[in-house]
């Protein structure tokens, strides 16, 4: 029969919207008339929990200084006694090779986000002693925490340095490859003289300048400072 009002689905679908007016987070009313909760209707920031496995100085060895080589390697010029050998990036090897060395960095440099040890236990790096090069562990520490957005902002510039190499790997534009590795070597100096061996930053301000000098007599991959 039709017309039965007040039983059934619809009855109770009927009786719920009544009550929505008087009491909105009534449970047993269909949720979807319920304005959302927040928490319900927000992403998450992240998709889980973000857990550290090594130092950053062993973050730095197996991860991203590995990926940084990738880029750096890319392009040189080696000049012997038999003449010069130039080395760039030809086959679809070589390129890719680029990119998982820029990836790598881009994603990998957000690590640093993740509160976690500066060096492996024990190991208090070279900063023991008059004129110690390095600052500890503790010392870094310290210095980050005086500042995050200092730290976030050299994250930011080796991550934009990745995204850089990227859109060159993309374009193929080997031209631009000398100037990215220039570019790689400063995020990662900048960020290592801050925090790492800040006694060397007027040597190292020197050094650059007169890489500079040399640089604009003849274009080349500026790598000072690298490796330390
Ligand atoms: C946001 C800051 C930051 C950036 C950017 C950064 N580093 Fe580091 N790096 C550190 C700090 C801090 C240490 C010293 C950790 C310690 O020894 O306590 C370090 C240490 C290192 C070490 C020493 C590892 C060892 O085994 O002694 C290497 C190599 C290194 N970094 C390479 C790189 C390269 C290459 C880049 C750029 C692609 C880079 N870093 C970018 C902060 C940074």
């Amino acid at each position: 029969m039709v017309g039965h009002g007040g039983t059934g689905a619809r009855g109770r679908l009927a009786s719920c919207v009544g009550l929505i007016v008087i009491a909105i987070s009534t449970p047993g009313c269909s949720s979807s008339n319920r304005p959302a909760s927040p928490a319900a209707s927000s992403t998450p920031v992240l998709w889980g929990e973000l857990k550290p496995v090594v130092s950053v100085k062993e973050l730095m060895r197996d991860m991203l200084d590995p990926a940084a080589d990738n880029i750096f390697d890319a392009v040189k010029i080696v000049y012997t006694k038999e003449g010069t050998v130039e080395t760039i990036p030809k086959t679809d090897a070589d390129w890719e090779k680029i990119r998982i060395g820029a990836v790598t960095l881009a994603e990998g440099v957000y690590l640093l986000k993740i509160p976690r040890p500066f060096a492996p236990p024990g190991d208090e790096n070279n900063s023991t002693g008059p004129d110690a090069p390095e600052l500890s562990p503790a010392q870094i520490k310290a210095k980050l925490e005086s500042d995050l957005v200092l730290w976030n902002a050299k994250i930011e510039a080796l991550r934009n340095v990745g995204l850089e190499v990227l859109e060159i790997v993309k374009n193929k534009k080997v031209d631009e490859l000398w100037d990215a590795g220039g570019n790689l070597d400063q995020a990662c100096e900048s960020c290592h003289i801050q925090y790492w061996y800040p006694g060397d930053r007027a040597v190292l301000e020197k050094l650059d300048r007169r890489l500079q000098e040399m640089n604009e007599r003849s274009r080349g991959p500026d790598r000072a400072g690298r490796g330390r």
